[in-house]
């Protein structure tokens, strides 16, 4: 009878003492959606208080973001057209070199890390180049790529591929060092899932595929042994960091990875569970502040070093 562990809960000092686990302002990455034209915001209606922006309105939020404690961003493009090549994806004036470029202008410290992934560029939706309606890998790599490569001539400090092509890491790491660019990172989304919780995202990207669906290049929800061989094999092909994607469903997987991995490991609060959160609070059937601070703290509590989150602003305003 002598553990009365209600001791160290008396008081909120005493429980500050003995707090496991915290989540801080470092630990948080802020997405970004990123939109041609000037003077342009454009709200995103399945994710409330979300906006794409044109650059000149982005700078503005990324400097909002930095007062507010902000320290690393990441960009999503939307081209001005589409086709069956991806070819926007890698142009040098493309939307997020030029949004790049205006960022380390503005706000010079902030780091800045960028998606490379087709779907949004392609006018198929899928995130690689279609052959016989199958997402062909390799003739997707070099693409991938050229993209990486784009945005880390703009700038980026790192680059993370989201497609799950096989041997991107690799492809891109090589391409990078060819080019000098030994010094910008890559964060692969080594372990993402086929989810239900990106739906309002491809609103917001405008990339939800035209035909079929993304399980033959995504993960299977009921596989968690996967996870550790995507994982260690993107750090083997040379990934500076490694994300689990969703977040609150795969916590397990986090825990799991954080065990196994030394380098540093992130979890990505996708846009579903923003919008599945958003949507209580605005309905108040839940207190959205507190829920939020939450689930934020399981994913550091599982083992994630980072988090990246639509909710990274107002949880920097909060804290
Ligand atoms: C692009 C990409 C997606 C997300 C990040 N990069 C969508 C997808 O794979 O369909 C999802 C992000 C989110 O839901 O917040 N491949
Ligand atoms: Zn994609």
């Amino acid at each position: 009878m002598t553990q009365r562990s209600r001791r160290l809960r008396k008081s909120a000092a005493i429980r500050d003492l003995v707090r496991e686990t915290h989540l801080t302002t470092n630990d948080l990455i802020q997405p970004f959606f990123v939109i041609e034209g000037s003077k342009r915001e454009q709200a995103i209606e399945a994710m409330p208080g979300i906006s794409r922006y044109s650059v000149d309105l982005l700078t503005k939020a990324v400097e909002k973001y930095a007062k507010a404690g902000g320290k690393a961003c990441l960009l999503f493009g939307l081209p001005k057209k589409k086709d069956s090549a991806a070819s926007g994806a890698h142009a040098k004036d493309g939307i997020v070199p030029k949004a790049i470029k205006a960022i380390k202008k503005t706000v010079p410290e902030m780091v800045v890390i960028t998606d490379v992934c087709l779907c949004a560029y392609t006018d198929h939706g899928h995130c690689g180049i279609i052959q016989d309606k199958y997402v062909d890998n390799d003739q997707t790599l070099p693409l991938l790529s050229k993209m990486a490569l784009s945005h880390a001539e703009a700038g980026a400090d790192f680059v993370a591929p989201s497609d799950m092509m096989d041997f991107r890491v690799t492809r891109i790491r090589h391409d990078l060092d060819k080019n000098h660019l030994i010094n910008t990172g890559i964060i692969s989304y080594a372990v993402k899932y086929a989810s239900s919780y990106y739906g309002p995202f491809r609103e917001a990207a405008d990339s939800t595929p035209s035909f079929g669906d993304r399980k033959s290049y995504q993960m299977d929800p009921a596989n968690a042994r996967e996870a550790l061989k995507e994982a260690r094999q993107d750090v083997e092909e040379g990934a500076d960091m490694i994300m689990v994607k969703p977040a609150l469903a795969y916590l397990d997987i986090v825990a799991t990875l954080r065990q196994e991995l030394t380098v540093p490991l992130l979890a990505y609060n996708v846009s579903g569970e923003y919008s599945m959160i958003k949507a209580g609070g605005l309905k108040k059937w839940i207190n959205e502040r507190d829920v939020v601070l939450e689930s934020l703290l399981s994913m550091k509590r599982a083992g994630a070093d980072i988090i990246i989150s639509y909710f990274a602003q107002e949880v920097l305003e909060w804290l």
